[in-house]
């Protein structure tokens, strides 16, 4: 069975018991959010582009440049489907992996979908300088380039069991509203 390199140690390998899935734009806080997320439930936390990256020994701007987009969301596929054999993670794909709905219905459902819902404006100030290095950001107007992405993924993250809204709100926050919804 492949291992992940979590970040959080807690009971991953249980695969009746569904996956938590973050999405949302890049700079929603899927990262930041998984591990405090992963923390209060005691469960693994998997970010999926530092699982890629680890994996490749590139960086996902690397992979970007040199493999090109379409060699990386297979990246992503292979890396959704063995996850079908686990369970009870809390996975923080990169924004743009509900863009594939055969990639998404490896493990959804049984997986529980998150939406972090964040303008881009709000997304890109919080990025700060690190946009300049994202492999579709760093061109004249990211904040466009963001509002497009959000136009073509709008209904995929949408269609997520549960959206939680994460303007201005601090990670805490987020945190106990997620398990909030998810004791309802
Ligand atoms: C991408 C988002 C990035 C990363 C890659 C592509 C996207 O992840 O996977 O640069 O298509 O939105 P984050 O959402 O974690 O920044």
């Amino acid at each position: 069975m492949a291992t992940f390199r979590t970040s959080q140690p807690g009971s991953a390998a249980d695969p009746s018991v569904p996956h938590l899935i973050l999405v949302g734009l890049p700079g929603a806080g899927k990262s930041t959010v998984g591990s405090a997320l992963a923390r209060e439930l005691d469960r693994s936390f998997l970010d999926f582009d530092a699982e890629i990256a680890r994996r490749e020994g590139m960086t996902i701007s690397e992979i970007f440049a040199q493999k090109g987009e379409p060699s990386f969301r297979l990246l992503e596929h292979a890396l959704t489907d063995e996850l079908r054999a686990h369970g009870g993670m809390v996975l923080a794909p990169g924004g743009g992996w509900v863009g594939r709905p055969e990639t998404v219905a490896l493990i959804r459902p049984p997986a529980r979908m998150i939406y972090l819902r964040v303008r881009p404006r709000t997304a890109i100030n919080r990025m700060g300088r690190s946009v300049a290095t994202r492999p579709l950001l760093g061109r004249p107007d990211p904040v466009g380039e963001l509002e497009r992405l959000l136009k073509e993924r709008r209904g995929a993250y949408e269609s997520a069991d549960y959206v939680v809204d994460v303007e201005r709100v601090p990670v805490n926050e987020v945190v106990r509203r997620i398990v909030t919804a998810l004791q309802q």
